[in-house]
């Protein structure tokens, strides 16, 4: 089946100003990775779609005294290779005009004198009003020396001024629920909750996005969306990748802080969340909220019955990992949530790198049917029950499988499969999710970035996960690369009488 967009919406007759108010952007750790390939590519691509205003300006910010010509010449290269739209030479111009540099060690009072002085010079040569966007895209030791230096710079102006200041601040937010509410601590010293835009880039994209509007703006599916019709759900985020440079990073980080606590949360909560009274910001997150207080806390004793840790062969081998390592590459979890809607399903997750096939997918598996009317159950299976696949990554799209009669002279069953997908129904890939997540950053709407509270009741759910994982000392279970994860992982299902979907 394929699915065609209705000309009805091709429109939309409430949309948000697209177009960004005027501002500059300050990307501070703009030499690195993140920038090159994540944060300028978006950014040019929104001007690319007439999303950014003419009176804009970016300004990177890092140690290495870069020109303001070579951090050009950089952006461009990197725009170049990562761009969705490959690189326009005119639009490219556009962009370079309004590039500049400052470069300053970030405990240095000096740098954030040099940034003021620079952007006061953007606002007189671009028009870009006083309006200030600032991006953290440096390590989280990095933040507490940038907040205090915008603050004590004059940078960041109270959220009633005419002007804004705000701020973007990049995963991971804390490492344990002690460092996240120390660094919100920090935070929310200098910024009110209304400034602070926590980034997890899974709400930026499309399908994410589409979650919600797939349950609560359609009136066929809702009513089955609870534990009268569901079975379970399966949150699978599977990478092909291992950690490749990022071996120091990871060996700090593990599965369980770099893919479960924030994106396969994020997914969940939007899955298992009621509806909001509005879509605005705070309605939305005070619903997600709800979910997370509503996960079964995990107890010493029980953790061991619903997570499965695995590590890739090979991972000990990869540069920066320590040659005896228990730092897991695989996390698969059984988890509950505990409200009036749920009580009963459970909800599996797993994530991993070096898995057998790049997707990130929801499954939500209805009930079996009470009774099978159709075939002999002894020669024909009883059909498989409906699948509802919400795919959020490659070959985005959703998918429906039910049971349908195989065509014949006999009455047999099987499954048959339903399939819209984004690239047919829509024309192309969806937009990248730093794109969506910086427009709304510079408009002002927080709904797709995380809140302090709600940061801080994922990290309180899964610390005892994380304890439990560092104080047995167990070694994770081996897997092969490029598979799907520790056999043990597959147990923890069939204890239950279910499968991992096959993906
Ligand atoms: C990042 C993790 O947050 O998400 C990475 O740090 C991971 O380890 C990445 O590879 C996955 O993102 P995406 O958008 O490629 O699924």
């Amino acid at each position: 089946m394929t699915a065609r967009v209705e000309a009805a919406v091709a429109a939309p007759a409430t949309a948000k100003a697209t177009v960004a108010p005027p501002c500059a952007v300050v990307v501070f750790g703009a030499t690195g990775d993140l920038t090159r390939r994540k944060l300028m590519p978006a950014l040019y691509n929104l001007a690319q779609s007439g999303h950014l205003p003419d009176r804009f300006a970016v300004v990177g910010c890092a140690r290495r005294p870069w020109s303001r010509e070579e951090f050009s010449a950089q952006m461009e290269a990197g725009v170049r290779e990562f761009s969705r739209s490959g690189l326009d030479a005119e639009r490219w111009q556009w962009c370079r005009e309004r590039c500049d540099y400052v470069s300053g060690d970030f405990n240095d009072p000096g740098t954030y004198a040099r940034l003021a002085m620079c952007l006061r010079d953007l606002d007189a040569q671009h028009g870009t009003g006083g309006n200030r966007l600032f991006y953290l895209a440096v390590p989280p030791a990095e933040f507490e020396a940038i907040l205090r230096g915008l603050r004590d710079a004059g940078l960041i102006v109270p959220p009633e001024s005419l002007q804004f200041s705000r701020v973007i601040v990049e995963k991971p937010f804390g490492r344990s629920l002690e460092t996240a509410r120390a660094l919100n601590a920090l935070v929310g010293e200098v910024l009110d909750e209304s400034q602070t835009f926590r980034i997890d880039h899974y709400l930026g994209k499309e399908t994410v996005q589409n979650i919600m509007v797939f349950r609560f703006a359609n009136a066929i599916f809702e009513p089955l969306w609870n534990r009268k019709y569901v079975d379970h759900v399966q949150i699978t985020a599977a990478e092909t990748v291992g950690v490749g440079t990022r071996g120091r990073f990871y060996e700090e980080t593990g599965v369980l802080r770099d893919i479960v606590q924030n994106h396969l949360l994020e997914v969940l909560t939007l899955c298992a969340m009621e509806p909001p009274n509005s879509g605005h910001a705070d309605d939305v997150r005070g619903e997600k909220l709800k979910v997370l207080r509503a996960l079964r806390q995990p107890w010493a004793d029980t953790v061991v019955d619903d997570l499965v840790l695995g590590q890739y062969d090979g991972y000990r081998s990869e540069p920066d990992v320590a040659a005896d390592s228990h730092t897991p590459t695989y996390a698969g979890l059984r988890v509950h949530v505990d409200n009036w809607r749920w009580q009963g399903v459970p909800f599996y997750l797993r994530a991993g790198k070096r898995m057998a096939k790049r997707v990130t997918e929801v499954n939500v598996f209805l009930q079996e049917i009470p009774l099978q009317l159709f075939g002999d159950p002894d020669v024909c299976a009883p059909p498989d029950a409906n699948v509802l696949t919400l795919r959020i990554q490659p070959e985005e799209g959703i998918q429906l499988r039910f049971a349908s009669k195989i065509p014949g002279h006999d009455l047999q069953v099987g499954p048959v499969v339903m399939d819209m997908t984004y690239r047919e129904t829509f024309g192309g890939e969806p937009p990248e999710a730093y794109e969506r997540l910086l427009l709304d950053a510079m408009r002002g709407d927080a709904t797709l970035f995380s809140r302090r509270d709600a940061v801080e009741t994922s990290w309180q759910w899964i610390q005892p996960i994380l304890d439990w994982t560092e104080d047995s000392g167990l070694a994770p279970h081996p897997y092969a690369a490029g598979s799907w994860g520790p056999e043990a992982s597959a147990r923890m299902l069939a204890h239950d009488r279910r499968k991992w979907r096959d993906t």
